[in-house]
Parts: structure tokens; sequence; C-alpha cells
């Protein structure tokens, strides 16, 4: 059995959406949900689910090892990034060689990179006129949004898009792939 630990710093749609995708499945398991920000709506949503969640602070999450010694001492398999906004340091990264991934509300190299994130992203999408929108699933390394590309999929963009509206879209993009993707990833 392989386990997983979701990181997500805000409301945490996408995690709920991981756990009900594997809940029947005994191969994979949502083992707990760290978060970086106590007001997170993911806070609720693992309390419902039954997953326990850390919230942890800049310094313990930056200039320490606690994380990565809790997510060894844990037995977890592979990082799950969703909705999550800092920077992942170097220590976590060597310690989950290739096992940490990233879903970005964009297709990437376009709208990535520090600052570009959640309502941004869509907002600078449509302030640029795109045609079309997406999401990148990727692994993830010392830099924002730049790891290998695993996977995307794309949306249209029209004159009557919102940055409300693409989100939207975008949100059911990610709902649709981000498990799939991680399924195939594990469990090959
Ligand atoms: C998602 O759209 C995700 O792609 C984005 O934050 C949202 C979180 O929604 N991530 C980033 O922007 C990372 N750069 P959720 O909390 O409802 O899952």
């Amino acid at each position: 059995m392989k386990k997983l630990a979701i990181f997500a710093s805000g409301s945490g749609s996408n995690a709920e959406n991981i756990f009900n995708y594997f809940k029947e499945k005994p191969e994979v398991e949502i083992s707990l949900i760290l978060t970086n920000n106590p007001q997170a709506g993911v806070i609720e949503r693992a309390n419902r689910m039954n997953i326990p969640v850390i919230v942890f602070n800049r310094f313990t999450f930056s200039k320490s090892d606690k994380i990565v010694d809790l997510l060894k001492n844990q037995g977890i398999d592979w990082v799950i990034l969703a909705g999550f906004l800092w920077l992942i340091p170097k220590n976590l990264i060597e310690a989950f060689p290739n096992k940490i991934v990233n879903i970005h509300p964009a297709l990437l190299p376009k709208f990535g990179g520090k600052g570009m994130w959640g309502h941004h992203v869509h907002e600078a999408v449509v302030a640029q006129k795109e045609n079309e929108t997406g999401i990148t699933i990727h692994f993830v390394n010392e830099k924002y949004d730049d790891g290998k590309v695993i996977f995307q999929a794309k949306c249209t963009v029209n004159e009557e898009d919102t940055a409300d509206t693409v989100a939207a879209k975008v949100h059911q993009l990610e709902y649709e792939f981000f498990p799939v993707t991680i399924e195939k990833l594990i469990l090959g």
C-alpha cells in the first residue's frame, strides 16, 4: 500500500477530491494533510475525512528537518501539492526524489512562477486574452512551477469568460485528471 501526504494552503477541494477517489482503493491511502495556513478550509475537510492534519510555520518548514522526519516516520511514499503556496525546501526534495507532484492551474510554462497561484493565474489569463488555458501536473524541484511535466489538459477561454468562470473550468479539469494521474504514477 502506498501512503500519500497532501500539502494544501487553502480550501482543499482538490485534497478532498483525491481522498474520495482513493477511499475505496486499498492500494493507496491519504495518510496525512499538511498546511501552512491555520485558517485553511482544508483543515475542516481533513477533520471531516478523518485524516490527521498538521499545521506548520515557516521556520519549521523551511529551516528544520521536522517535516521531513515526520513524513519519513509516517512511512509516506508520495507527497502531493494541491494548492500549496510555499516553495519546497531542498531537504524535502532530496528526501523524496521524483516523489513530489504539484498541480498548477495553467498550461506551464505559461502563467507560472512566484506569485502565480489561484486567482492571480486566471486573472492574468483573462487579461492577456488567451484562447485556452488548463492544468499542468508536474514533478517538483527547487523552483516554482519548474519541474518535469507529467500531464496537461486544456480548456477554452472565450470573450465572455471572467477569472471566476475560468477558475471553474480549470477546477473541473483538476477534479477529473489529478487523481487518475496520481494513480497512474503511483501504481503504473
Ligand atoms: C487549485 O486550482 C490549484 O491548481 C492551485 O490552487 C487551487 C487550490 O484549490 N494551485 C496553485 O495555484 C499553485 N501554484 P483547492 O484548495 O480548492 O484545491
